[in-house]
């Protein structure tokens, strides 16, 4: 059976990283960029490993060179969540990629962006919100700008500050001045942790950046007394499985640890990450949580309400969201 009109909410998804490849290279003839090397002969995008990755993603959003570019995307990904039975997202969105961190032309990138989300809520149903992310690998300098752009730009739109990239540059600490900006601006606090790095890397960014929620956290699972730890301070994680086998971070959906942390105790959520880069939808995620692990509808509704806790958003969004999730009478 598939879950494709399931109701869902969906915690980490990267904007950029949902476009579709058919929609980049339609941009690239537009604009004549050749970025051809990115994509295989079937249209999809290319790749070797997750270094390699990140360098594809940014040549994709190369082509993404202003507010009407993102306008367009924000309609195109919303398209292919609520397809896939999303109601509510919670999308990283990059000031690096919109503008290069200047916080006027990122006033005008999210106005576009939120003109598309008020758009795609009266025409599909689905509601943002926005986290904004500072991209590790561009350094703790860099990050101070995305901070700034997401204190300057706090409100009912944007909700959140995390932090995507290279994990295995630099540590957490060389962070804090940013998540700390953040943090007194009123924005709740995400990091991607534990996707590549070890419990070592999960335990220093709970202990310098104070996250609410970590973006995958996987690796926490090779540490039981952190895993407790995760647990006992009620710590969301944002799973990620389709994106952790594709991305070889884990071996196979079988040897995923998602069942291990839910089962101790873990308040463990699902999303597809950049999901045409990894062949995956929210519907392609529930059915193969479903095949592997006999989770069915209520295990799998008890991620989407663990989701929807857990989101940024403000009680009257929730309370909206949550009827939502109800089950038809
Ligand atoms: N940016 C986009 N996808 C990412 C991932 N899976 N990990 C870190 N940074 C990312
Ligand atoms: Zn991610």
């Amino acid at each position: 059976m598939s879950y494709k009109s399931l109701p869902k909410v969906e915690l980490h998804l990267h904007l950029e990283g949902g476009a579709p490849p058919a929609f980049i290279r339609g941009l690239a003839a537009e604009k004549h960029i050749d970025i051809s090397g990115i994509f295989d002969e079937r249209g999809g995008y290319a790749y070797r490993d997750f270094d390699h990755f990140l360098k594809v993603y940014e040549a994709a959003c190369t082509t993404l060179t202003g507010p009407e570019e993102f306008r367009r995307l924000t309609l195109a990904v919303l398209e292919q969540s609520a397809e896939n039975g999303v109601v509510y997202s919670e999308t990283f969105l990059s000031p690096d990629f919109c503008g290069g961190g200047d916080v006027a032309a990122w006033r005008d990138y999210l106005a576009a962006i939120e003109d598309a989300a008020a758009e795609a809520e009266r025409t599909m149903g689905i509601t943002l919100r926005g986290i904004i992310t500072c991209i590790r690998h561009f350094g703790p300098e860099q990050a101070k700008t995305a901070a700034l752009c997401a204190a300057e730009t706090k409100g009912d739109f944007i909700v959140g500050f995390g932090m995507a990239g290279a994990e295995l540059m630099g540590r957490p600490g060389d962070f804090r001045y940013s998540f700390d900006m953040a943090r007194e601006a009123g924005l709740r606090i995400t990091c991607h942790a534990g996707e590549w790095g070890g419990p070592d890397m999960v335990a220093d960014t709970i202990r310098d950046l104070n996250p609410e929620r970590i973006g995958h956290g996987i690796n926490a699972a090779k540490d039981l007394a952190l895993v407790d730890l995760i647990a006992e301070r009620e710590i969301v994680l944002e799973v990620c499985p389709g994106s952790n086998v594709f991305l070889n971070a884990v071996p196979s959906w079988k040897a995923h640890p998602i069942k291990l942390l839910r089962d101790r105790g873990v308040k463990v959520t699902v999303s597809t990450d950049d999901p045409p880069f990894f062949n995956t939808t929210m519907t392609a995620e529930y059915d193969m949580l479903s095949r592997t692990f006999g989770w069915e509808e209520e295990e799998l509704g008890m991620l989407t309400q663990t989701a929807l806790d857990a989101a940024f958003c403000d009680a009257e969004t929730k309370a909206r969201i949550a009827k939502l999730l109800e089950p038809a009478p």
